[in-house]
This record gives C-alpha cells, structure tokens and sequence, in this order.
C-alpha cells in the first residue's frame, strides 16, 4: 500500500484531527506511504481543489484541535446530490465520478471518518470496488458493533460541566432548570451526562415521557425540601404517543433538524407553578479540544485504520470492543443504528438512584 486516502464526512467531532493525525505518522513511517487528504467529505473528489497533500508538516500540531482540518460535507451523498439543471432542482448519482477521482488519484486505501450516513456510502462504494475502510465518528455514540464512537466523551463531558453549573443557579433561585442536549435518536449522552452530572428527570427518544410522571418528580422533591430540580433531556425525545420536537422541517436540501422538547418540557413546568428555565446546549457539544480519552481512542482508531488497510482488511470498520480496537464489516456497523437499551445497566442504576425517566 502505497497511496491512501483520507476524508471526514457528516457532521464534525472532537477527535478527527487527532485520527487524521495518527494515519498520516503510521501511513508514512510504517509502510512509506503517500497520503491524501479529501477536502469536505465526498465532495473533494468532484472540485477542482478538492485534494490536499497530508505529509508530517499538514498534520503537526493538530492532536488537541477540535473540527477537521479537511472541513466536512453532511449533505454530500453521492448517490443523491441536488443540483440545478435547467434551472430545476433535480437529484443524480454523482458516485462514478467520485470513482473516477479516486482511480485517478491511484488511491489504494480511503480512509472514511464518519457516522452512519457517511459509513454507509463508503459500504456502497466498496461494492463499486472502492477499498474502503470505516472510523466510526459521531458525538451520538449511535453505530453499531462499536462500544464507543470518538467525539462521544468529549460532548459527554462538556454536558455534564453543563449540568453542574445549571445545578448551582438553580439551587439559588429554586428553578427548574431543563438542559436540552443532542444525540439525534439515541439517548447516550444525556443518560450519561445525567447521571454524571446528578440529573433529577432524564427523557431520551428510547423512554417516551408523560408529563404527569416528570412533574410528579419535580413535585416530589419540593415535599422533600429540594425547590430545584434538574432536567437532562435528549434532542429526540418525545412524549408517549406524542411527536419528536423540530425547529426546522426538512426539505430538498436539508435533514430534518430536531430541537425545541426543552422549551416544551419548560413550559409545560411552568404551566404548573414551578418557574422553569431552558438551555439548549447544542454545537458547543461538538466544538473545542476532544478529552484526554477522546485523543487516546481516536489516535488508536487512526493507526488501527492503517494497519487494516495494509492488511487488505477492506469494506470493514475499526471499533472498539471489551477494550480493545478490533474491527467489523461495514455492514454490520450500519445495519442496526445503537440505541439506549431499557435493560441498559445505566438505565437500572439511574432508577435505582432515584432519576426518573418520566415514564413511571
Ligand atoms: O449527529 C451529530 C449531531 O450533532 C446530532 O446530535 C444533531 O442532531 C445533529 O448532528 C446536528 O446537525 P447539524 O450540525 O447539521 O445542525
């Protein structure tokens, strides 16, 4: 293996530069490689500067930095790509040019960072006869076969700081204070970040609410002496037989984009006489320095990822599995998206401790 490929695609997690870090130092002291780097997901292979050479000096000092240093594309789908022709918007399959890119490249090996969405084309690119290999990225901690998903720790770590700073301004005015966080349809972080960061309610998509269940607990606590209460919930969570939340409605260009069930668990707070207050923590979970785990994990990925390509491991992903990097076929780490299980040993001990999930 002579000349690999490197591109980030969906949206961005604390820790791609610290995998791009560690391909490149492996790809070029280990096997000599040449490496390159693929600017703005999939898109780089279709614009005219869409290629960036990645040798020691592209990739000194990038360890700690948050984003990517090859930018990322989360509407890129080759396979459906809007474009306008003849002044109509109209979707076409733009992959055989992105394979003409990568053959001219005479790339041996691409390296794909991304979640779901973007380690499922790299799976339909290989049965085009693409040597792909997956680096499972995403602050949802939501694919499958991997225990964990570098950028998770890092957001995990930046809500449950969240959490501790609500707790003090709400002890002091007596609030209810509702964190609304991300995770899309998975419930890891705020779970985590809940009971890292002593929530009293914890909603995720996996546990639909009644309302009655979270005021109950709010209600519960004032009796008990605490007039504050603390509220992590995720993005996607909903209400029994009610619908997830969204602050913007899909359309040609865009993914649905979900946001707004803190306002709405606030309100209906305050509609019972406990003053309420919302914070939506948002892309400050995904920005900044990745955690001292989050660099260790996604250097082991990155250099793993190499070491796979120069096995000809192709069509698979690394993931990490009883503690220790291993790696898995594409298919099977975008078959079935990770969710929060109800039997989840984290489920049990937040119950145990006295969370409520707003289901009971
Ligand atoms: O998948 C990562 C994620 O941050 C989700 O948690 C969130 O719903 C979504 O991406 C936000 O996407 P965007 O950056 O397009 O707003």
């Amino acid at each position: 293996m002579k000349r690999l490929g490197i591109l980030t695609g969906g949206g961005d997690a604390p820790g791609l530069n610290a995998v791009i870090r560690a391909a490149v130092k492996t790809a070029i002291s280990v096997y000599g490689c040449e490496v390159f780097g693929i600017k703005n997901g999939y898109d780089g292979f279709l614009d005219e500067d869409g290629i960036m050479p990645l040798g020691m000096k592209e990739v000194r000092g990038i360890l700690p930095r948050g984003g990517t240093i090859l930018g990322s594309a989360n509407r890129g789908n080759p396979y459906a790509r809007k474009v306008i022709r003849d002044g109509q918007e109209v979707t076409i399959d733009v992959s055989d040019e992105i394979i003409k890119g990568i053959n001219k490249l005479k790339l041996e090996a691409l390296l794909v960072l991304g979640g779901d969405g973007t380690l499922h084309i790299a799976h339909e690119l290989w049965q085009k006869g693409v040597p792909v290999i997956g680096v499972p990225k995403t602050i949802d901690n939501d694919i499958g076969g991997t225990e964990i998903t570098f950028g998770f720790d890092t957001a995990l770590n930046i809500a449950t700081e969240a959490l501790d700073r609500l707790h003090t301004t709400a002890e002091s005015h007596h609030r209810a204070m509702v964190l609304e966080l991300m995770g899309r349809d998975a419930g890891f972080i705020a779970l985590q970040a809940g009971l890292s960061g002593g929530a009293d309610v914890i909603l995720i998509p996996e546990i639909p609410f009644k309302f009655e269940s979270v005021m109950s607990k709010i209600r519960e606590r004032a009796e008990k002496g605490s007039k504050f209460s603390i509220l992590a919930v995720s993005e996607g969570a909903k209400p029994i037989g009610g619908a997830q939340s969204f602050s913007r409605k899909g359309d040609e260009i865009y993914v649905p984009r979900l946001g707004g069930i803190g306002q709405v668990v606030a309100e209906y707070i305050e509609k019972q006489g406990f003053e309420s207050r919302v914070t939506v923590l948002g892309h400050l979970q995904r920005g900044g320095t990745p955690t001292s785990f989050d660099r260790s994990l996604a250097t082991r990925y990155g250099a793993a990822a190499v070491r796979l390509a120069g096995r000809g491991g192709f069509d698979r992903m690394v993931a990490l599995r009883c503690g220790t990097i291993t790696d898995i076929p594409l298919e099977e780490a975008t078959a079935i998206p990770k969710r929060v299980k109800l039997g989840d040993d984290a489920v049990i001990t937040a119950r145990n401790v006295g969370i409520s999930f707003g289901d009971e």
